[in-house]
């Protein structure tokens, strides 16, 4: 199966997949990153690593839909099978979301439906929670709003700052979206009325 990974920036959560994909013999491979930014560190390792990049600068396009346009041609030219978001920070439009339909997934940063959106440990401090986490979700038309694949949970230490809790947020992120994409390769993944169900061993 043929992966293609969205990237805005860093890549730390891209380049835990590509280490997954190699390292636990995944059948499936990263034919391309991509990313609407083009200084992307994540990028760089791509391209290191002998994978295909390739930037769609929303900058360049007039218009949300004019860039979905030109970043589904792009993605498209790679025929994925399977479309991931990694710290993708664009939001997507209805028809680019419906054209993925059942293979675009994304990680948030949140243990979702709590704090979709932005600023998620800042808001996750503020209103006292203990446990943290994240999330990674099928992508539908409603922001951070899918269907739940797997999540992982942190601590909320008491003297935390959103920059601590984010570092360890990104820690179990790291691990959370190779073992869920892991699930999806493998076809372990029922959705059944609106719910994701893991069907192999844990
Ligand atoms: C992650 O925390 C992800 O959940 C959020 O943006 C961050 C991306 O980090 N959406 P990276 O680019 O994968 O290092």
């Amino acid at each position: 199966q043929r992966i293609v990974i969205l990237v805005s920036g860093r890549g730390s959560n891209a380049q835990a997949i590509l280490h997954a994909c190699t390292a636990e013999g995944w059948p499936a491979r990263v034919v391309a990153v991509v990313s609407n930014r083009p200084g992307a560190a994540a990028l760089e390792f791509a391209a290191q690593q002998g994978i295909a990049t390739a930037v769609v600068d929303h900058t360049l396009h007039a218009s949300r839909e004019a860039f979905d346009a030109a970043l589904m041609q792009v993605i498209d030219g790679f025929a994925p099978d399977l479309v991931l978001l990694a710290g993708f920070m664009r939001i997507l439009t209805d028809g680019f979301v419906q054209h993925y339909a059942g293979r675009l997934l994304n990680i948030h940063p949140s243990l979702l439906p709590a704090f979709a959106g932005l600023h998620t440990h800042r808001r996750a401090i503020e209103a006292g929670c203990k446990l943290a986490g994240a999330t990674v979700h099928l992508v539908t038309p409603t922001l951070d709003h899918g269907p739940i694949v797997a999540q992982a949970v942190v601590p909320v230490r008491p003297d935390d700052t959103p920059q601590a809790l984010a570092e360890r947020v990104l820690e179990a992120e790291h691990r959370l979206y190779p073992l869920a994409v892991g699930w999806w390769v493998r076809g372990e993944l029922r959705l059944d009325g609106g719910v994701v169900h893991h069907t192999g061993e844990e």
